[in-house]
């Protein structure tokens, strides 16, 4: 019998997250397989992209439920069919309640462009543009009640380049996060990174440490020209 963890994937919208997802899962050998995409929206084009792939895809939309309870109803009755061991929220651009969110508590994850806990919510991109931070980048984090704000499972650093206007700086985190949230499900599918009392705890210490949760895409290669102790370091600086 298989021991991959069943995974749905909650979406709104384009789904590019959720393809990378599905792309770590063909990998016979990756922890988790995605067992159904969910999206609250009927014309997301992220439904298209799993079903051609051969994923179950499911529009359960909200319009029409007389409030997120009732919605969330129909969500769970979605969910319950398939009998996902882990959620993973992808772009789903709708709040949980709190009641739906204490359910899949420890078992539900989202990935966030910004690096958390600075940025939380909409328009990550500019709001660091106009903050003039230097790096930007991207969390996987458990989800809790309140949003953007779970126990951090993982990230991954960008850089802000001179020129940057939000759209060219959106595209490069996108391109880490690709490459973060199959990585934050894997550790999470693992039982590696759980949530314990509000936090995440590691259950091997190098899966905590810079080199599994923080790198940049921008400069993976070692830095040469640093004293051997540094360098460890140095090939985490964008
Ligand atoms: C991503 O930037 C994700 O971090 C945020 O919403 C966006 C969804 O994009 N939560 P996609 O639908 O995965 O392409």
């Amino acid at each position: 019998m298989s021991t991959r963890k069943r995974v749905a994937v909650l979406i709104s919208g384009r789904g590019s997250n959720m393809e990378a997802l599905l792309g770590a899962a063909s990998e016979p050998s990756f922890p988790a397989e995605i067992v159904a995409v969910i999206s609250n929206r009927e014309d997301a084009a992220g439904l298209g992209l799993a079903s051609r792939r051969g994923v179950e895809a499911i529009a359960v939309p909200h319009r029409g439920h007389a409030d997120r309870q009732a919605h969330e109803a129909a969500l769970s009755e979605a969910l319950a069919a398939h009998a996902p061991d882990i959620i993973c929220l992808a772009g789903y651009m709708r709040l949980l309640t709190p009641d739906f969110v204490a359910q899949w508590q420890g078992r539900m994850i989202n990935i966030h462009p910004s690096l958390l806990p600075a940025f939380p919510g909409l328009d990550t991109h500019q709001r660091a543009l106009d903050a003039g931070v230097r790096i930007h980048g991207c969390t996987v984090h458990f989800v809790t009640e309140k949003t953007d704000e779970g126990p951090i499972i993982a990230q991954a650093a960008v850089p802000v380049l001179a020129g940057d206007d939000a759209n060219s700086l959106a595209t490069r985190v996108l391109l880490a996060e690709h490459k973060l949230y199959p990585l934050g499900l894997e550790l999470v599918a693992t039982g590696k990174a759980r949530m314990s009392e509000g936090r995440t705890a590691f259950s091997d210490p190098a899966d905590a440490s810079a080199e599994q949760r923080l790198f940049s895409p921008e400069r993976q290669e070692p830095v040469t020209a640093v004293p051997t102790d540094l360098e460890h370091l140095a090939r985490f600086t964008p």
